[in-house]
């Protein structure tokens, strides 16, 4: 199967490849896992007082479809307010990415791991 151009671009220059400090309050994990495969994905966000996502880092042990995913998105979600970020769809990663149907759950995968760390971060912010 071939891989779109934007997959591989961002294979092979992943971008907010890393990680944040889970304990600091303004840091949001989610971490989900694709039944489909077994790949799993990390997604942190840093988000400011105002509600906006000032840094993104993802680490995913995956496929070609999902480490692009999960790096496009941290490109996405970064200026972006939580709501906002939470409206992000796979159907939108995935018409970007070029992704095959084989590929869906792959941009599935980020869309969940978006809306985990959200989650995560207002969880964090109401205890
Ligand atoms: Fe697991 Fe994609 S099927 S790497
Ligand atoms: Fe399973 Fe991509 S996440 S094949």
């Amino acid at each position: 199967m071939a891989y779109s151009d934007k997959v591989i671009d961002h294979y092979e220059n992943p971008r907010n490849v890393g990680k944040l400090d889970a304990e600091d309050p303004s840091v949001g994990t989610g971490m989900v896992g694709a039944p489909a495969c077994g790949d799993v994905m990390r997604l942190q966000i840093k988000v400011n007082d105002e509600g906006v996502i000032e840094d993104a880092k993802f680490k995913t042990y995956g496929c070609g479809s999902a480490i692009a995913s999960s790096s496009l998105v941290t490109e996405w979600m970064k200026g972006r307010t939580i709501d906002e970020a939470e409206q992000i769809k796979n159907t939108s990663i995935a018409e970007e990415l070029e992704l095959p149907p084989v590929k869906i759950h792959c941009s599935v995968l980020a869309e969940d791991a978006i809306k985990a760390a959200v989650t995560d971060y207002r969880n964090k912010r109401s205890s």
